[in-house]
């Protein structure tokens, strides 16, 4: 793919790095052989300037806001697909037929029963874990249970490990929640779609019959769909770092799953739930803008900020349509924590640290607030984004499987620690 050079002048030394282009974003500088020829490292802490694969599945431009699925919108998928649609696209690179979603939903509904032993993998854990803990031990134990598809060079055990987790991990989240509250699980039934029965294995008991609001289950399979996929993010790229040292596809997810816990990543829509009701008040807003402007204090405005969008998250757009839309339909238009949120937005998109620093809302920054008026506690919001990633961290792992270039990941280091010094012994020291 290079069709032109860079050059690189190091002491009276020319060297010629291939530009490879893109079907869309920045070009890349192929610096593979550099080492090798120039005996220098490149040094990007954080990978604010690396590429770290070619992937055809998610496209992000940071300055226009856009987010694409195989090159659809994610306002469009938002808007006109579903969570399971949104997964083939995301697995297969192509909206499916009627018939190869039907075969889909059918594969996916097969698989979303545990086994039953992996019950009692619960009782373990102490009832006030956070489910995040419980998940991360739990989902790497599937590969204690599944060795069937744990064979990553046998793409059949690859297809097979997809479907169950993404099957799977609705039911695990599901019963990470029930443990921690003390309540019996739920099982899957299978005549109810993907978000009715996430919604059902969560909030019915067998005490009572429960009917899953349909306008509820729409909700929550939008924020599934918002939160699956987002290219080489930390949590992508640990899944991807784990697969390439040939781990099973369980304790890949697994990786992925406590690298999202992080409340700079996936832990922010928790956070931010937090700080929104540590506010309290719109008059204590101004308080906390100006301690997020404070080099001297650590405070940060969780939900907002991002990587890569240095303009509106197109996520959080869609999110706080649906917040509106959801709040409205349980009656709590006037949450306080929504009402503490939109003027926190606005006052802080009108201060110039933020507008300097292109600081927007991000998927985080209303997500918590749909969940907390849909009846989760703050805990259960990066569980619900971790099961909504699954299908992502998956695409991206069969992705860099099947690609020839496929090797194990290992940066290197600019050292800067002790030069060779010999061993003082104890009675010298
Ligand atoms: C997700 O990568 C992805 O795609 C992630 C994600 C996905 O779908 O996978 O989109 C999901 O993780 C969204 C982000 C959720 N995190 C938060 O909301 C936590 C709060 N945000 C920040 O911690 C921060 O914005 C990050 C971590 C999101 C991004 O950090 P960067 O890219 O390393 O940017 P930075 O920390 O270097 O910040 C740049 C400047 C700094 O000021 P200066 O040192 O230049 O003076 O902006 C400031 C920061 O201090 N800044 C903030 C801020 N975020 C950045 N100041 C106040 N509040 C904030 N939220």
């Amino acid at each position: 793919m290079a069709d032109k050079t860079a050059k690189l002048r190091i002491d009276e030394q020319e060297y010629e790095l291939p530009i490879l282009s893109p079907t869309h974003g920045p070009e890349v500088l192929d610096i593979r052989k550099l080492y090798g020829q120039a005996d220098v490292f490149t040094y990007d802490p954080g990978f604010t300037s690396t590429a770290s694969c070619d992937s055809t599945i998610t496209y992000i431009d940071g300055d226009k806001g856009e987010l694409w699925y195989r090159g659809y919108p994610i306002e469009q998928l938002a808007a006109k697909s579903n969570y399971l649609e949104v997964c083939f696209l995301l697995l297969y690179g192509e909206l499916p037929t009627a018939e190869q979603m039907t075969d889909f939903q059918n594969r996916i509904t097969r698989h979303t029963m545990v086994h039953e032993q992996m019950h009692n993998f619960f009782r373990g854990f102490r009832r006030d874990a956070h489910p995040m803990a419980t998940m991360v031990g739990v989902v790497g134990a599937m590969s204690a249970f599944y060795h069937d598809s744990t064979d990553i060079s046998d793409p059949w055990q690859r297809e097979v490990a997809s479907i169950r987790l993404i099957a799977k991990l609705p039911t695990i989240a599901a019963m990470a929640y029930k443990y921690s509250i003390g309540q019996p699980f739920v099982y899957p039934q299978n005549e109810l779609d993907y978000a009715s029965n996430f919604l059902n294995m969560c909030f019915s008991v067998p005490a009572e019959k429960y009917n899953v609001d349909p306008a509820l289950a729409r909700a929550m399979d939008r924020i599934f769909t918002l939160h699956a996929d987002h290219e080489q993010n930390a949590s992508t790229s640990t899944v991807r770092l784990a697969g390439s040292s040939g781990a099973n596809p369980f304790a890949c997810i697994a990786a992925g799953i406590a690298c999202l816990w992080g409340p700079a990543h996936g832990g922010a829509n928790q956070a931010c739930l937090e700080m929104l009701r540590q506010i309290g008040t719109v008059d204590r807003i101004p308080e906390y803008i100006a301690r997020a402007k404070d080099k001297d204090d650590p405070f940060r405005l969780m939900g907002f900020g991002h990587r890569v969008y240095k303009n509106f998250d197109p996520r959080a757009k869609v999110m706080k349509e649906s917040a509106d839309e959801v709040l409205d339909l349980l009656g709590v238009a006037d949450n306080p924590t929504l009402q503490v949120a939109k003027e926190l937005e606005r006052i802080a998109l009108e201060d110039e640290y933020f507008v300097s620093k292109k600081l927007y809302p991000n998927v985080d920054f209303y997500s918590g607030i749909i969940l907390e008026a849909m009846g989760f506690p703050t805990s259960m919001f990066t569980p619900i984004f971790a099961l909504s990633r699954t299908v992502g961290w998956i695409a991206q792992w069969k992705e860099m499987i099947a690609d020839p270039q496929n090797k194990i990941g290992r940066p290197r280091q600019l050292y800067v620690g002790s030069g060779k010094r010999d061993y003082i012994d104890l009675s010298a020291r």
